[in-house]
């Protein structure tokens, strides 16, 4: 039987944050909801998570974890004391606690996976996960015989001159059994340079304590700072691209575009320079995306050309581009083959199949039907000044340059807008609507007496 608890009540006071460190974000995911991630596949018993440090917060970010129980550690003593914490709810368990710094975001279920197994096998009270690190600054140091065997661990601020070159590292996940740890737990002491309950002073207290060491150092990455996020992150961006270009993805300059855990790529797409993929996206075959582009949370069919433009919250069709300059904005939904040229927003609209939008126009709270031409400088006035209103636009209409279409507003199939118009009535299926001031010509002006 297994239990995990992972550990996110403190402040992180060397983050230097109003958030609590846990809720710091890498590559669109939190560093306590990648732990919780990393220990889904063990399918445990119980699952706990320690909170302490803007406690409600916290348990909003992750209510979506399902049979995920909270844990208030109040005041915040240190790592042994959160660990105290489960004392009461856990009595009489019987199993494996496997507990887990939530700031220790880059581990893979597989060497969690690898260690629960370990600990199984050796029938050890404990056995902690390790590393050895090029530079071990700030960690706590673990003493180890050649058979795996732990005597110890001791904290960075803790070690004398010598014990600080031990570069053998504490990751900060520990598989317990449960029975051995509770009788240890309240003989914990504060008697240190912190003033803190240790949970690494435990190892030494267990009659058995052995360590797994990690395969790949960087995977017990801790963040206590903002160096350490990003380093995290250049590993995680360096993994997610790699990852990618495995499964068939051109990045052209890989080191100067990111991605999100939640994204996911067709065959032979493109991704130029300084291009950015947040959130939740799918991006269908042939795409190609960049340079200097953003897109967040979006549906991308097939060969879809960006540049050097941002979409967010927009789902676009096939044979598609889009850019240079434009803004697909929340709700915009594009069909087949149109094409957003320079400097052209759109907002809460939906385009049909083979419209266009290509020179400076705003088209907000629009419906377009299909082969619109839509003018240079067009606007849909859609905003009152208190309420948004809609505009609607039928299949095989043009709209000329310049054209304002004052919403609400309906316009019926192959209309024709003259240009300059500001168009305020609705206009019936097959009309020209022309709204503007009539030319005037005088004759020789150039010649009149002053
Ligand atoms: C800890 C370990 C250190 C290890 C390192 C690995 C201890 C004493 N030290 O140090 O040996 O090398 O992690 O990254 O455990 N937390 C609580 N309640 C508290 C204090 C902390 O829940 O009262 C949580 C924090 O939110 C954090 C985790 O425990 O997620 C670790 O705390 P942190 O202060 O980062 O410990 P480190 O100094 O990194
Ligand atoms: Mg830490």
């Amino acid at each position: 039987m297994l239990a995990v608890a992972v550990l996110a009540a403190g402040k992180g006071t060397r983050m230097k944050s109003a958030f609590p460190k846990v809720l710091q974000s890498l590559a669109g995911a939190t560093l306590v909801e990648r732990v919780l991630n990393s220990v889904r596949n063990l399918q445990p018993e119980r699952s706990f998570l320690i909170v302490g440090y803007q406690a409600q917060q916290v348990k909003k970010q992750l209510n979506h974890f399902k049979g995920l129980e909270f844990i208030l550690q109040e005041p915040q003593n240190g790592t042994g004391h959160a660990v105290q914490q489960l004392l009461p709810t856990m009595e009489g368990f019987d199993g494996e606690l496997l507990v887990l710094n939530g700031d220790v975001p880059l581990l893979r279920a597989a060497t969690i996976d690898a260690l629960v197994q370990v600990h199984r096998k050796s029938e050890a009270d404990v056995t902690l996960l390790t590393a050895r690190l090029q530079d071990p600054t700030g960690y706590g140091r673990v003493f180890a015989d050649a058979s795996g065997h732990v005597n110890g661990v001791v904290e960075h601020k803790d070690c004398n001159a010598e014990q600080l070159s031990n570069n053998l590292t504490n990751a900060g996940i520990y598989c317990f059994n449960w029975q051995a740890l509770s009788a240890i737990l309240p003989q914990l002491s504060v008697d240190n340079n912190q003033r803190e309950s240790y949970l690494t002073d435990s190892v030494a207290m267990f009659a058995r304590a052995m360590h797994l060491e990690a395969d790949d150092p960087n995977e017990v990455s801790g963040v206590n700072n903002r160096r350490q996020l990003a380093q995290c992150e250049h590993i995680l961006q360096q993994r997610l691209r790699n990852h990618w270009m495995n499964e068939g993805v051109t990045f052209v300059d890989p080191t100067s575009c990111t991605l999100s855990e939640a994204c996911s790529f067709g065959c032979d797409v493109v991704i130029e320079p300084q291009t950015h993929i947040r959130g939740s996206c799918i991006v269908g075959d042939n795409c190609r995306l960049g340079p200097g582009t953003m897109v967040e949370n979006v549906t991308l069919g097939k060969r879809v050309y960006v540049v050097q433009s941002v979409v967010r919250e927009a789902k676009v069709g096939d044979d598609v581009s889009v850019g240079p300059f434009a803004h697909l904005r929340p709700a915009a939904v594009v069909g087949d083959r149109c094409r957003i040229g320079n400097f052209v927003e759109v907002k809460k609209s939906s385009l049909g199949t083979g419209s266009k939008v290509n020179h400076l126009s705003y088209i907000g709270d629009t419906t377009l039907g299909s082969d619109v031409n839509i003018g240079a400088g067009t606007v849909t006035a859609n905003y009152d000044g208190v309420d948004k209103h809609r505009t609607v636009i039928g299949n095989g209409s043009k709209t000329g340059a310049n054209s304002v279409l004052v919403a609400p507003l309906s316009i019926g199939d192959n209309v024709t807008v003259g240009a300059g118009s500001t168009i305020t009535n609705d206009v019936p299926s097959k009309a020209l609507a022309v709204g503007r001031a009539r030319q005037m010509t005088k004759n020789n002006w150039a010649n009149r007496s002053i």
